[in-house]
């Protein structure tokens, strides 16, 4: 078996990095494309970590650790962590702790047996907590900041982290060799999410053991369909014939919490659970929809122990992932609910806002090269008096992708069928492949490239500041970006730091169509001109990073990212949290607050209302770093069996609280 393939993570960041938008543009994402495109990426990171690697240590021993930079007063109140290029633990700024709440492989159901490192047990796992924490939401019981359900998506599984002699998904030379049936049920039972209720006492948060809203939710969890493609032909399957019942979630990567309560938690790859990759090219119109989704993708052997992920046996089954899910965590026996009007792609998160007039929108990332930023908004008024009112607000509405033009402004680009745009013409017609809604919304990101949406590089995470309104959107890279394909908003070839868009919509009206932007951060390193990194020259060395992926805006309007694919070559720094000011001259300066432990990425940052707990997620901790040499880690291997006392690293949940109480930062 060899030992040389991606790592999970970095196999999913190829992955969406598949290139599948063939659209406006030269095809790309063929494997010519794909072989030049790695090569040049290849290229890219060794001269910047070159740069990085002489510049990198003198630079940090000079950096003010303080945080106290020249300038107006910062909105951030805490001394900067000093960055670390690897660790086996992950590190807080000082004055704050940072305690693991819960760990993969924890109870999460009252009669879940011990964690056993190693053994597969898929019976075990249903009851237990899942793999790779993403999305956090908090939602306060009666009110209370110390006390309150945390819903967390478990977005996939490290096979070569969870389970003795398995090599990680994207071995593809391995054929899933060793890939069990009690291995891949486990998988599945450690997919999906979990509701836990957790209470602060004493100034530290744990589990309530019992709760009866304890919840798993998995990949074989019975869910509902609802919006316009529900019961659509393309929705059928043998198990399901009224195409309105699917069995779990997948991938699910970020997620919202409605103002009334609600889980909103999104599918992002769920291309990779499908096989039945043909040998020729797909000349069906199904199969070429699929292809646009980067389905089937080959990366588990579910498809060898359940026919429905075999898209050859089951050719429907992979339309039925991709969605906005709704799940209501007060009612453990409540049916998640897969809300179709929201559109199908591959969703990072669902941040939200009730606009002015009372309707709801939900801003959306579809997380691949080139893919698109949507916009949801509700045709009735969020009921804050009623919750029950609002039980099927998310099935009426507009859904729209974005054209950012070049002078600053954009607009929102509706998706509706046999419906004019404003120059008369309709494109999502039954001419052009789209009989229906349902046809529009299960291929979204077909009915997009009609209309000629704005091509981004990689939409992760966007979120509304609840005080200013103001959208901050997380571009988290595109090494595949070549010059001739740069634009106002995404303006860098080969990006491969990323960037960070902020959104303000026309007179504050969350449903207009128009919008203004601007490019708040280019991310990367200040210090490497060719980066072309935009920081603030307030930002210290410790300050700067790459790869934004989740973010939060917390209740005082301060926007707070989360990392995904740094390390120590890429740009000499785990990936963690960094506090970014958004006004005034200290616009763009940024503070490490949080480092992973190595190999690990950052997720889910969530605040309890009052501020004094920023919850976040450790996903993967101690996969092996793609590009770095093994001697950069304190931890004595990455693999099975040489795990110190057998015991992996987990993924965990952190509850980060200052010390003495307060609020985060204040
Ligand atoms: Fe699962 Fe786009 O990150
Ligand atoms: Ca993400
Ligand atoms: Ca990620």
């Amino acid at each position: 078996m060899t030992r040389t393939a991606l790592p999970p993570s970095v196999a999913f960041e190829a992955a969406e990095n598949e290139g599948s938008n063939p659209s406006h543009g030269p095809t790309i994402g063929d494997l010519i494309a794909t072989r030049l495109s790695r090569r040049d990426l290849v290229k890219g990171l060794a001269a910047v970590s070159v740069a990085a690697e002489a510049l990198w240590p003198k630079a940090l021993a000079a950096a003010p650790a303080s945080g106290e930079e020249k300038g107006t007063a910062s909105r951030f109140n805490f001394v900067e962590l000093p960055i670390a290029p690897g660790s086996k633990t992950h590190h807080v700024a000082e004055g704050y702790d940072a305690d693991i709440l819960i760990r993969w492989g924890d109870a999460v159901l009252p009669d879940a047996p011990e964690f056993a490192p190693g053994k597969p047990d898929a019976a075990a796992q249903e009851k237990q907590f899942g793999y790779n924490n993403d999305f956090l939401g908090f939602i306060p019981l009666e009110g209370r900041s110390d006390h309150g359900l945390l819903v967390v998506n478990h977005e996939y599984t490290n096979g070569e982290l969870m389970v003795p002699g398995l090599a990680p998904r994207s071995d593809k030379d391995s054929q899933f060799s060793g890939v069990t049936r009690e291995i891949v049920d486990t998988e599945m039972m450690a997919h999906g999410g979990s509701v836990i209720e957790i209470r602060r006492e004493g100034g530290k948060w744990s589990v309530v053991p019992g709760s009866r809203y304890a919840r798993r939710i998995t990949a074989e969890t019975e869910m509902a369909v609802s919006g316009p493609a529900a019961g659509h032909a393309r929705m059928k399957t043998t198990a399901d014939p009224t195409g309105t019942r699917i069995k779990g979630m997948l991938n699910n990567c970020a997620g919202g919490v409605t103002p009334w309560g609600t889980w909103l938690t999104c599918e992002e790859n769920f291309n990779g659970y499908f096989w039945g990759k043909a040998a020729a090219e797909p000349v069906t119109k199904e199969a070429r929809a699929l292809r646009r989704y980067g389905a089937p993708g080959e990366w588990y052997a579910w498809g060898r122990y359940h026919d429905r992920f075999d898209t050859l046996k089951e050719p429907n089954e992979a339309n039925r992932f991709g969605w906005v899910v709704e799940i209501d965590p007060l009612d453990p026996t409540s049916v998640p609910v897969k809300r179709t009007a929201l559109g199908r792609f591959k969703h990072e998160g669902a941040g939200n806002i009730v606009n002015g007039d009372g309707r709801f929108v939900v801003y959306q990332g579809d997380d691949e090269r080139f893919d698109y930023v949507y916009r949801f908004v509700t045709d009735g008024k969020v009921d804050l008096a009623n919750r029950a009112a609002n039980k099927d607000l998310l099935d009426k509405g507009v859904l729209s992708v974005a054209r950012f033009k070049a002078d600053g402004t954009g607009e929102w680009l509706p998706l509706i069928h046999g419906a004019p745009n404003k120059d008369g013409q309709i494109w999502l017609s039954a001419q052009n492949g789209f009989e229906d809604q349902g046809d529009v919304l299960i291929h979204t990101r077909l009915a997009a490239d009609m209309l000629g949406a704005t091509r981004m590089d990689r939409p992760e995470d966007i979120e509304v500041d609840p005080k200013t309104g103001k959208i901050y959107l997380m571009l988290t890279n595109n090494a595949k970006r070549k010059a001739d394909q740069t634009d106002a908003a995404n303006p860098r070839a080969e990006n491969l730091f990323g960037h960070i868009i902020e959104i303000t919509p026309a007179n504050g009206d969350h449903a207009a169509p128009a919008f203004t932007w601007e490019i708040l951060l280019k991310c990367g390193s200040p210090a490497v001109a060719e980066v072309g990194a935009t920081f603030n020259p307030a930002t210290t060395e410790n300050g700067w990073f790459g790869m934004p992926d989740n973010c939060a805006i917390d209740s005082e309007g301060r926007l707070w990212v989360a990392t995904d694919g740094n390390s120590t070559k890429r740009t000499g720094r785990a990936d963690g949290i960094w506090a970014i000011e958004t006004d005034g001259e200290r616009r763009a300066t940024s503070r490490c607050f949080f480092q992973v432990p190595t190999g690990a990425e950052m997720c889910g940052p969530c605040f309890t209302p009052d501020l004094e707990t920023f919850f976040v997620a450790v996903q993967h901790p101690g996969e092996t770093e793609d590009d770095a040499p093994p001697s950069t880690f304190d931890t004595p291997s990455t693999r099975w069996p040489d795990f110190k006392d057998g015991i992996p690293p987990r993924p965990s949940v952190v509850a980060i609280t200052r010390k003495g109480g307060g609020k985060i930062a204040g």
